[in-house]
């Protein structure tokens, strides 16, 4: 037997396991000042592409001044308790008309954390009779939702219709002559790749397969769409999404998320969730700020515009100067490159400290050993010098990594 301290203590976890040398740099660094594309880090003004401030809605005077007078006006304890028992109010049945109408559902039920109302509707909406049929890479909250289900699972390749289609054939031999039904669940936009799953066709598989489709619209939400109102909007197929998911922790710039349906099962979820009916609603000036923000969202198309202009120029720049960056086709925009980990983190040593460029690494293990992805986010509030100096950045970084520079033990700060 052990004890499970000294186990864990032994263990750290992959990403932990770096924690000493990596620690309030590359992990858990601070960005500090105003909500923007010019932060300070480490004490210094830097251009950052790190945050899923899609719409700059984060430091929108409007915003703030809703979030300031939600907070003086309501405090930050109301409503007390569970929607269900003590904690419901207009606000919140307003703010969930509102966003039904935004996302084209007959209703809407608000939730307190994205991840974990992701987790609790799967756990929610499937019995052990059930089938869940997702992709393969699918965020953490799907996966931890298809954890709790005590049915069978089948996952296809990633955005693969012929294998997604496969496992629907598997899904309904294994449910045929039982009550058991089919859930299949893919994301909006893929957080990593920025490619949108691939709906459409997904809706299509309806005809010949017998399912629901729930979609998690988490980077969807507010930049996709003629209206923002999703991916399923965008692809012109919101109506074969049964069940429609979006957090406010990204375009929203806020915290939250909410998931719609048709009327009885966002009731059933209402009467079920277990991490909503047994949690305390979301506070007062949280649910008047995203009404806000809904409104500015609605109302303002130009912001969403302006996220797209921004987007264009530093994809098709980026291109132009040679670069990969994948298969994406929404604002989320990885540049992919090839290097060891000791390389990965010289470069972004070198990109913060001398060109004063803050944004995401991702490396082995999140990918496979050997590829470096910088994962730049822009957001209505980027501008177009922005765009130039980053890429006439990475140019130079990437010149540096193929050149071996990168290979020395530690780049110095100029
Ligand atoms: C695809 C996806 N789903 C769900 C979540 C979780 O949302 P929240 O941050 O609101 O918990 C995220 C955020 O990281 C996400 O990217």
């Amino acid at each position: 037997m052990k004890d499970l301290f000294d186990k864990i203590k032994a263990n750290r976890g992959p990403i932990g396991q770096h924690a000493k040398e990596s620690h309030g740099y590359f992990t858990f660094p601070k960005l500090e000042g105003d909500i923007g594309p010019h932060m300070v880090f480490r004490g210094k003004k830097r251009l950052n592409w790190s945050l899923n401030n899609y719409l700059g809605l984060a430091d929108h005077p409007e915003v703030r001044k809703a979030d300031a007078d939600g907070a003086k006006e309501f405090g930050l304890a109301l409503p007390m308790g569970a929607r269900m028992m003590s904690g419901n109010s207009n606000n919140h049945e307003k703010l969930e008309a509102e966003l039904s109408a935004y996302v084209e559902k007959q209703d809407t039920i608000l939730c307190n954390y994205g991840y974990q109302a992701m987790v609790s509707a799967i756990d929610c909406l499937v019995d052990r009779h059930d089938v869940i049929v997702y992709d393969g890479e699918s965020h953490a909250c799907i996966l931890d939702g298809v954890r709790l289900h005590m049915g069978k699972r089948y996952v296809y390749k990633h955005n693969d219709i012929a294998d997604c289609e496969k496992q629907l054939q598997r899904a309904a031999k294994l449910i045929e002559g039982t009550n058991g039904s089919i859930l299949v669940i893919t994301e909006g936009v893929f957080g990593m790749r920025g490619d949108q799953g691939r709906l459409k066709e997904i809706v299509a598989l309806k005809k010949k397969y017998s399912f629901r489709l729930f979609v998690d619209d988490a980077h969807g939400i507010g930049t996709m769409g003629k209206k923002g109102g999703g991916t399923g909007q965008e692809q012109g197929c919101q109506d074969g999404i049964d069940i429609y998911f979006g957090t406010f922790a990204k375009s929203f710039a806020l915290i939250g998320g909410f998931i719609s349906s048709e009327e009885q099962i966002v009731e059933y979820l209402r009467y079920n969730m277990r991490s909503q009916i047994f949690a305390k609603s979301l506070p007062m000036p949280l649910v008047v700020g995203a009404l806000k923000r809904l409104e500015l969202m609605r109302n303002h198309p130009e912001l969403r515009e302006k996220l797209w202009d921004i987007t264009r120029a530093l994809q098709s720049g980026l291109k132009k100067a040679g670069f990969d960056i994948g298969v994406t086709d929404s604002p989320v925009t990885p540049v992919y490159m090839n290097g060891s980990i000791p390389e990965a983190t010289n470069l972004i040593f070198d990109l913060r400290e001398n060109f004063n460029i803050f944004c995401s690494m991702v490396v082995y293990p999140v990918v496979p050993k050997g590829m470096i992805i910088l994962r730049l986010i822009p957001t209505a509030v980027h501008t177009l010098e922005d765009v130039n100096y980053t890429i006439e950045a990475f140019s130079k970084i990437v010149g540096k990594l193929k050149s071996g520079q990168y290979m020395a033990d530690k780049i110095a700060a100029t």
